[in-house]
């Protein structure tokens, strides 16, 4: 394979955005099974955050599978069976399947126990194979980050199986056909860490970087939560000082009706009409003042393209 086209899909989530989004979904997954499906229990800090929680949210079970090609340095299944036998099997890809956390317990430990258990997969831990696929459909919720280029794939497959899910994904992802079908018919919702954040994701050493801190690595990437729990995600306030002037909003080349608005602060407080506005107005979109009418793919503006564009219009009172 040529180097340009070698995918790379380690982006780490941190526990501390996982505990911020986490600690709005109690009511959520009281009781529940959960299912991480691109998960390396000694990598994957969704990992962490589940058994840290166990107990508290009563999980009925927590199973994290792990894809063959995941960060091989951090493969931890080099390791030695109850006979004290080294595992050779060259694959990585394996399940955890942890049924009871006791305080104080290491993953080692936790996997170890009698009643948890820690297995390799007869396939690769692709989450679209057979034995994955399988257990998504019994899990009740199924949460990750998955590996962005696969975000669409995985959602498809979620709402096939029409499971309650919580994933964290680039921004953009919203404007994919089926997520924003979903989301404008109430179906998906954004999670409570304001639209469009960047956070930072750990990355391999030697993968391209924004900052280092303490010898590891990350990136940092526009996310969202997309998530089919109606969670509660309060819009981030936008103060409107601007009036329209027809002057300094052109419209859509094939839609006269249509104003284009290229940054949020720009959008006139008193314009009635349809504008076409950046996706980042997802993050102050009050649903008392404004109507998603749709999204415009390729806007074109004096010629230009623009990126995907929300069709807005004020809600009248
Ligand atoms: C963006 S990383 C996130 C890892 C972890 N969920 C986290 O948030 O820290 C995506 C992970 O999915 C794995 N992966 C890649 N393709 C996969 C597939 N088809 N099925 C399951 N996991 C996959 C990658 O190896 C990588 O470890």
């Amino acid at each position: 394979m040529k180097a340009k086209n070698i995918r790379n899909d380690e982006f780490y989530t941190r526990l501390e955005d996982i505990e911020a989004e986490f600690s709005h979904y109690d009511a959520f997954l009281k009781g529940k099974s959960i299912y991480l499906p691109c998960d390396n229990p000694y990598r994957s800090h969704f990992f962490t955050y589940f058994v840290q929680h166990f107990n508290r949210l009563g999980l009925k079970q927590l199973i994290a599978t792990c894809y063959d090609a995941s960060f091989s340095q951090l493969s931890l299944f080099e390791d030695y069976d109850d006979n004290g036998a080294l595992i050779s099997k060259p694959k990585t890809a394996y399940q955890a399947v942890i049924n009871e956390v006791k305080a104080g317990q290491s993953i080692q430990e936790l996997v170890k126990s009698k009643v948890n258990t820690l297995t390799l997969l007869d396939e690769n831990g692709d989450f679209a194979s057979e034995e994955c696929f399988l257990l998504m459909k019994n899990a009740d919720v199924v949460i990750t980050n998955p590996p962005f280029s696969l975000f669409r794939s995985l959602l498809h497959l979620l709402n096939q199986l029409d499971k309650d899910y919580v994933l964290l994904g680039p921004s953009q992802a919203i404007t994919y056909s089926e997520s924003f079908q979903l989301f404008q018919a109430g179906q998906l919702h954004l999670g409570v860490t304001p639209f469009s954040s960047g956070l930072d994701f750990e990355v391999p050493r030697g993968s391209p970087f924004d900052k280092e801190r303490d010898g590891l690595f990350y990136k940092s990437v526009p996310i969202a939560w997309f998530t089919s729990f109606g969670v509660n995600s309060p819009p981030q306030k936008l103060q409107l000082t601007k009036s329209f002037d027809p002057h300094c909003y052109p419209k859509l080349d094939d839609n006269e009706a249509v104003i284009n608005v290229d940054t949020l602060l720009d959008i006139p407080k008193d314009y009635r009409g349809q504008m076409a506005v950046p996706i980042t107005f997802l993050k102050v979109w009050d649903k008392h003042d404004f109507e998603l009418l749709g999204k415009i793919d390729k806007a074109m503006v004096g010629g230009q393209e623009k990126f995907t564009r929300l069709l807005i219009q004020r809600i009248k009172k």
